[in-house]
């Protein structure tokens, strides 16, 4: 508990504390010893001490309510995080600089990442415009979110040009690290998400539908609504006050504890943690003896699975069984989670539905469910490992908070200190290799979203048999792209004593990169363009064999994976300037693709092992064109 230190107002309470403390005792003293004039300074002194002590056990009030964006609320026991800060400045700040702060902001300049100039952008067939007023405001030009939706979807991804549109300002934003989301109070939809978003890493404006995976008919990403959905892991204690049955137009006027992930997130509301604080004496009790404090929720101090569940309230795929549609849900830290949710497992979920979740195997395949994955491994079923065994919310870095002794090896082998200064002889690559790292075959890449793939937070084994049987790409061919999967699986054998597998014609003789990216559905293609330009990978594989891949990728019917295939390609010399983007159709992209192939042609470009025109057009044509739409 060494990170608690006291702010300097709470220390001017306390001088003045025991200053008018001291007075009273020594008034009293002289009182009875009839040294004093009389009764009026004891009463004036003990009355002071009466309004010290009164104004420090009243909880801080909360910040004022924000006109039209969700209001704050103490309602539910949440007062949160300026209360906290008085006592917890160092924990205050950590928090304040993480994304988990910034999920949800009421709009101002400071928290609108989108620049602060007019813009008028065409795309998605549609226009946006962007405007500043005098004062600063963010004023939206749209079209009419909620019908443009639906005629979206009806229409293939096809807008008429002139769609009804609808203005409004801008009064909330969505994310911070990769994509900004801009909410409109709309008259009769409440809080609507507009339809375009701001890509951070790129700095550029794109169609919402563009950052989704899903085919050119899907909607996600072209209106929303917060009260009912994004309020349940985007801010704290959120209630959305609304009628049930309203959605999707809720005539909501939803409160939350807090906008964004704050203290009482994590460690559940605050009111009588701070009430019992108030009585200063207790405080210095605590804070000497270091002893635990039961009127609040350390996940430290939890056991592992409570500590995990506390973070799968928002990080797992589940359903809020809890969920009231006026005062939201009842899940607190602290709490068995199936009490008030229930888990989205595998054998769940409709068979159709499975690959938009999940790989053949079970594996996740959506970020943000990160407990869904590392609760399936043995690390978890067999052992104590937590989100705390390699992430830390107030000793991290902002980005991925992985705690600053966890970043590498060192995170697994605190468990595992058999392979300590025996990692080749496990890995059968060099030590400094990326092939030895354990994150890199142990928890590969095979988690889509937010435009782009992340570990899976499942530990567990690469085996090559397992991808032709179940279809999920295995840590070895993530790296090593140009190779088989038999040529995987014939070096697994050998080097762990396995059985080998059997494998049909393109398991014995198709690249990996290929057959995913060629052959593959919409999932597999994302993950090849994505590994296709990954160091790692690029390390391993031969020379070259990735452009003339990748090209095929900037004319994939899914935008998520043109976009990725446009990232990674632009990393191979020769192609960072192609002329390209993503955000038109892949009808319209025929043109790009024959350019890149034609810079391949050039000698210095020209691919290590080509692969046979044939074997593309054979792969193509047998591609999984099975609808995916990965639920983020
Ligand atoms: C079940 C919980 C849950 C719900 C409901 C939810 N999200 Fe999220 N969201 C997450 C988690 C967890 C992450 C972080 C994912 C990661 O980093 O892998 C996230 C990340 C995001 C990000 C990326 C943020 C950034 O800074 O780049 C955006 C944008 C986003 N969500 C939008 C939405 C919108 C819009 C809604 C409502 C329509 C919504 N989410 C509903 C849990 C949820
Ligand atoms: C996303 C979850 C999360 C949020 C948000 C969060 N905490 Fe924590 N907090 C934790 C976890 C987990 C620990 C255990 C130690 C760690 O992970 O660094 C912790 C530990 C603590 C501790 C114990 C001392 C220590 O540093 O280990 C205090 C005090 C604390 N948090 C206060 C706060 C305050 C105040 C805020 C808001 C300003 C806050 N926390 C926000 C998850 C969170
Ligand atoms: C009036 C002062 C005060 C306020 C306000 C306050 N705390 Fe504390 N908190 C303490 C003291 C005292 C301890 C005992 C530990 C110490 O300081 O060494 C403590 C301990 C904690 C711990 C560790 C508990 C444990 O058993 O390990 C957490 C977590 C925590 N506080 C979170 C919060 C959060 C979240 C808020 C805001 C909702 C908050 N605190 C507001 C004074 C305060
Ligand atoms: C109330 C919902 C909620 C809770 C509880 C929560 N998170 Fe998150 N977390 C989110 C959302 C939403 C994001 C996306 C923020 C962003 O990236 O902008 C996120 C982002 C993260 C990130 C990625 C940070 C980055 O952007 O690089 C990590 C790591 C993380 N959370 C870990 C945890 C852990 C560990 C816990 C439990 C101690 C926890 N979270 C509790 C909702 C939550
Ligand atoms: C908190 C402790 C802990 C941490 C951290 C941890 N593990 Fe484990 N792991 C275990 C336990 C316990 C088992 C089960 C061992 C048994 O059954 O004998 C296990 C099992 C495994 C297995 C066997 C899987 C299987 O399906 O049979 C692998 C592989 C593994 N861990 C790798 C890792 C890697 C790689 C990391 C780091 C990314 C890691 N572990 C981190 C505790 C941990
Ligand atoms: C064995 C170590 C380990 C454990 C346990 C672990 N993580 Fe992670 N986590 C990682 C690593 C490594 C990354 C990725 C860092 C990178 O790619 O640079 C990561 C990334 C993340 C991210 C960011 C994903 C993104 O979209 O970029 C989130 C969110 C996250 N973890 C949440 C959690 C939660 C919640 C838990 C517990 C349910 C958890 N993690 C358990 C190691 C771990
Ligand atoms: C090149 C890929 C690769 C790397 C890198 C790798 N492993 Fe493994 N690991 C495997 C394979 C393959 C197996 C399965 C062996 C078997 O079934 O006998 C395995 C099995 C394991 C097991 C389960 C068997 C046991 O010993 O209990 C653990 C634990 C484990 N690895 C931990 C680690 C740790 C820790 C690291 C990092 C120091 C690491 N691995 C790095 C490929 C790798
Ligand atoms: C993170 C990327 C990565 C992963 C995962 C990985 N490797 Fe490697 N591998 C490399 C790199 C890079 C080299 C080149 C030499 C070196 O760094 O060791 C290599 C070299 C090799 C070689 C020797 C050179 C060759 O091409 O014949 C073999 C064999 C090999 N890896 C097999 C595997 C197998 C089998 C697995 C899975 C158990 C695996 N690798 C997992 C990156 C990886």
């Amino acid at each position: 508990m060494s990170g608690t230190e006291f702010e300097a107002g709470r220390l001017l309470e306390y001088v003045l504390f025991f200053a008018f403390a001291g007075v009273t005792l020594l008034t009293t003293r002289m009182y009875w010893r009839g040294s004093a004039g009389g009764i009026m300074p004891v009463s004036l002194a003990v009355l002071g001490v009466g309004l010290v002590f009164a104004a420090m056990w009243t909880p801080r009030t909360p910040t004022v309510p924000e006109q039209q964006t969700p209001e704050k609320t103490v309602e539910q026991g949440f007062v949160s995080s300026e209360t906290c800060r008085a006592c917890h400045p160092g924990q205050y700040e950590s928090w304040y600089a993480s994304y988990h702060r910034t999920m949800t902001q009421v709009a101002s300049p400071e928290s609108i990442m989108a620049p602060h100039e007019n813009a008028s952008m065409i795309g998605g067939s549609r226009r946006f415009d962007v405007r500043f007023d005098d004062e600063g405001a963010m004023i939206i030009d749209d079209v009419d979110p909620w019908p443009a939706f639906v005629k979206f979807r009806k229409n293939n991804g096809i807008l008429p040009k002139d769609f009804p549109r609808k203005q409004g300002e801008v009064v909330m934003t969505t994310g911070s690290h990769h994509m900004q989301l801009y909410w409109v109070p709309l008259e009769d939809d409440g809080l609507t998400q507009m339809s375009w978003t701001w890509l951070i890493r790129d700095q550029r404006w794109v169609p919402g539908e563009t950052v989704y995976l899903q085919p050119p008919s899907g909607g996600s990403g072209i209106a929303g609504t917060w009260t009912l959905n994004c309020i349940k892991c985007h801010s704290t204690g959120g209630q959305p006050r609304s009628e049930l049955g309203s959605e999707p137009h809720p005539a909501a006027d939803p409160w939350v504890g807090e906008l964004g992930i704050a203290c009482e997130s994590c460690h559940g509301p605050g009111d009588e943690h701070v009430a019992a604080n108030g009585n200063p004496a207790r405080r210095y009790a605590l804070h000497l003896s270091g002893e635990p404090d039961d009127t609040i929720i350390n996940p430290m101090n939890l056991d592992s699975k409570l500590a995990a569940e506390a973070c799968a309230a928002c990080h797992a795929g589940r359903v809020d069984t809890s969920w009231d549609n006026n005062t939201g849900g009842k899940f607190r830290p602290g709490e068995r989670i199936e009490g008030s949710m229930k888990l989205r497992k595998f054998e769940l979920v409709p068979d159709h539905l499975k690959p938009d979740y999940f790989w053949g195997d079970g594996t996740s395949r959506v970020t943000g469910r990160e407990f869904t994955g590392m609760s399936a491994s043995a690390c978890y079923t067999r052992g104590e490992i937590t989100c705390a065994s390699c992430h830390s919310m107030h000793d991290s870095d902002p980005n991925d908070q992985l705690a600053r002794d966890r970043v590498g090896d060192e995170a697994c082998l605190q468990c595992h200190p058999q392979y300590v200064g025996r990692i080749s002889e496990h890995t059968n690559h060099v030590e400094d290799s990326p092939g030895s790292r354990c994150y890199n075959c142990h928890m590969p890449n095979t988690t889509y979203g937010i435009l782009q793939l992340t570990r899976s937070h499942r530990i567990d084994i690469p085996t090559a048999a397992g991808t032709a049987t179940t279809g999920r790409p295995n840590a070895c061919n993530l790296c090593h792209l140009d190779q088989t999967l038999e040529w995987a699986d014939t070096r697994i054998a050998r080097w762990y004593d396995k059985p080998k597998a059997e494998f049909d014609e393109d398991g014995r003789t198709v690249p990996t990169g290929a057959l995913w990216l060629l052959k593959g559905d919409a999932v597999d293609r994302a993950t090849a363009s994505w590994h296709l330009g990954w160091d790692p990978a690029i390390a391993a594989s031969k020379a070259n064999i990735q452009p003339p891949l990748l090209a095929r990728g900037l004319a994939d019917p899914y935008a998520a994976v043109r976009y990725l295939a446009e990232r990674s390609l632009r990393k191979f010399s020769g192609y960072e300037d192609i002329e390209y983007d993503f955000v038109r159709p892949a009808r319209v992209q025929a043109g790009a693709v024959q350019t890149v192939l034609a810079i391949g042609q050039a000698p210095e470009n020209a691919p290590l092992d080509p692969l046979e025109e044939a074997l593309i057009e054979r792969l193509l044509r047998e591609r999984d064109n099975s609808v995916r739409v990965i639920r983020e």
